[in-house]
């Protein structure tokens, strides 16, 4: 696969507050982007875990183009200001609680160089909410990814009320330059935007499962053999414009919608009650319970890293 346009970063600091499942990914990533990174994480086991996510996630980096990830170049400071003092971009990945957020920021603002690039990966709350302590609000962005970040493009850059527009351009700039795709978010709704998708579909998911439509594993294979390959390949919108035929998204809104629309009005309801959760857990214990968490996500990686593969070069 084509290597990446990273002169730019190569070098400079990538500082990652809380190196758990999201900042342990972002690390491999910037490393792979010969970026120092530096991890800032009260936890005794942090190097542990890094490095073993170092290890899981090289195959699929070094397949998507990117140099293997040097460990040399990765430092670890539990004093998240001494961390920041020489950051290039944070990148905070901490726990997803406003109190931690809000304090890490206002704590830090001033630590960081004073053009650092400061980025949230938080998956819902937003920089005008992280930043009500900050000295300079204008300063803090979302560059919210889909886990795992070393290897899904997409990262959500949702700016806050008082989000500058250099700062939410330089964000961008920066996400392109580690081989990201970054995509702006006009507006901070709750859930961003993939995961408001993930969330809409995945309700049908357990309506369908709960009414005994379909069992969980036919559920998924429904999933993967048929939107999952159309939504790699062109988005809700193209699809349908294409399912039109050569009469196009008109011809869609004609002949298709009314279909739509219907199954909007029929669209299943569903919670989280104990029973759904006795069901769901069952099903999936059933069809994915014998195999390691280890041996599902390396195929996980491995299966994604060929469709991003394939997909570039069609
Ligand atoms: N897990 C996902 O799929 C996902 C996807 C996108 C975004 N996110 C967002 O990424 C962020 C991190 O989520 P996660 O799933 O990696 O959580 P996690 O629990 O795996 O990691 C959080 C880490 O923060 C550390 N931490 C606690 N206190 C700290 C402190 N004072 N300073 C620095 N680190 C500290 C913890 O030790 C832990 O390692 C959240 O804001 C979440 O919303 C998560």
């Amino acid at each position: 696969m084509a290597s990446h346009n990273n002169e730019s970063v190569k070098g400079k600091r990538a500082v990652v507050i809380g190196g758990g499942v999201i900042g342990s990914s972002w690390a491999a990533l910037f490393l792979a982007n010969g970026m120092q990174v530096t991890v800032s994480d009260p936890d005794p086991d942090v190097e542990t875990k890094v490095k073993a996510v170092l290890k899981d996630a090289t195959p699929s980096l070094t397949e998507l183009g990117y140099n293997a990830p040097d460990a040399a170049n990765l430092s670890f400071e539990a004093d998240n200001s001494k961390a920041s003092s020489s950051a290039y971009v944070i990148q905070e990945c901490g726990p997803e609680r406003e109190d931690f957020k809000k304090d890490l920021w206002a704590k830090i603002e001033g630590a960081a160089p004073k053009d650092a690039l400061l980025l949230s990966s938080s998956s819902g709350i937003t920089a005008t909410k992280q930043s009500t302590s900050m000295h300079d609000p204008g300063r803090l962005v979302i560059g919210h990814p889909v886990n795992p970040p070393y290897l899904i493009p997409l990262v959500e850059v949702v700016p806050g009320e008082k989000t500058t527009k250099a700062q939410t351009e330089a964000a961008m700039t920066f996400y392109k330059s580690v081989g990201k795709t970054p995509v702006l978010v006009h507006k901070e709704l709750q859930g961003f935007v993939a995961n408001r998708l993930q969330s809409a579909l995945f309700k049908e998911c357990v309506y369908l499962v709960v009414q005994g439509v379909m069992t969980v594993a036919d559920l998924d294979q429904v999933v993967t053999e048929s939107l999952g390959i159309r939504w790699a390949t062109g988005g809700p919108f193209l699809s349908f414009h294409l399912s039109g035929g050569p009469g196009g998204f008109a011809a869609f809104l004609q002949h298709l919608a009314p279909g739509v629309e219907s199954n909007w009005k029929n669209a299943g309801d569903a919670t989280f009650d104990d029973k759904t959760k006795k069901l769901l857990l069952d099903q999936v214990a059933r069809a994915y319970g014998h195999t390691p968490y280890d041996q599902l996500s390396g195929t996980r990686d491995t299966k994604e890293v060929a469709v991003i593969g394939a997909v570039s070069e069609a």
